[in-house]
């Protein structure tokens, strides 16, 4: 972390989610948008399935697709972060290599893996999107018909089958604390 990017209330960074689907990455960023809220720290959420309504609308899933979708979120991110907001970015981002790209791009670059056995999440299925994607229905899905590349080097690994999402949010915050990105 560089003073430089310390504005005078808020230390600006980006808090980069990579996960599969389901794992927990937009319930964790919505508990944690809560608490840096009741801290009085601004913060903004770039999340895959919104962002893919208007910043990336008609981009589709192919890796092209996906990298391109990855670059302006990291793009936006890093625009927010180095003006002293919380950038939370909740999308799969499931290759490496762009990710190491968007962390480059980068003063401040927290990437959290939210972490959850692939059988854990067929069962959840809370978007029904698996089945689909076990029965066809769905070309390219991450996880069944598509690679996810595990981050070697996050700052914060959640373990979401073994941790509730307030738990998770909680490790998080304890990390940006121990690292001065935030003040208790
Ligand atoms: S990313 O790969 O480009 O990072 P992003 O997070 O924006 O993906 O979008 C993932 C969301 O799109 C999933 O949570 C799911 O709701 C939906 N989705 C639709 N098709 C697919 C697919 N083929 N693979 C993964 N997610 C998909």
């Amino acid at each position: 972390m560089t003073q430089a990017m310390t504005n005078k209330n808020q230390t600006g960074f980006t808090l980069w989610f990579t996960g599969l689907s389901g794992a927990g990455k937009s319930t964790i960023s919505n508990i944690l948008e809560k608490k840096f809220r009741e801290l009085g720290l601004k913060i903004e959420i770039l999340d895959g399935d919104i962002v893919r309504t208007h910043l990336s609308k008609g981009l589709g899933f192919s890796k092209e697709d996906r990298d391109t979708n990855i670059r302006r979120i990291g793009y936006v991110a890093s625009l927010l972060s180095r003006n002293g907001v919380i950038a939370v970015t909740a999308a799969i981002s499931p290759y490496l290599g762009v990710r190491q790209e968007v962390r480059e791009m980068h003063e401040n670059f927290v990437e959290v893996y939210a972490k959850c056995p692939l059988e854990v999440l067929e069962k959840r299925d809370v978007k029904g999107l698996y089945k689909k994607a076990r029965a066809g229905e769905i070309a390219q899905f991450t996880g069944v018909s598509d690679p996810y590349e595990e981050p070697a080097n996050a700052e914060v690994v959640v373990e979401t089958n073994k941790e509730t999402p307030e738990e998770s949010a909680s490790k998080i915050i304890n990390w940006l604390t121990e690292h001065g990105y935030i003040e208790a």
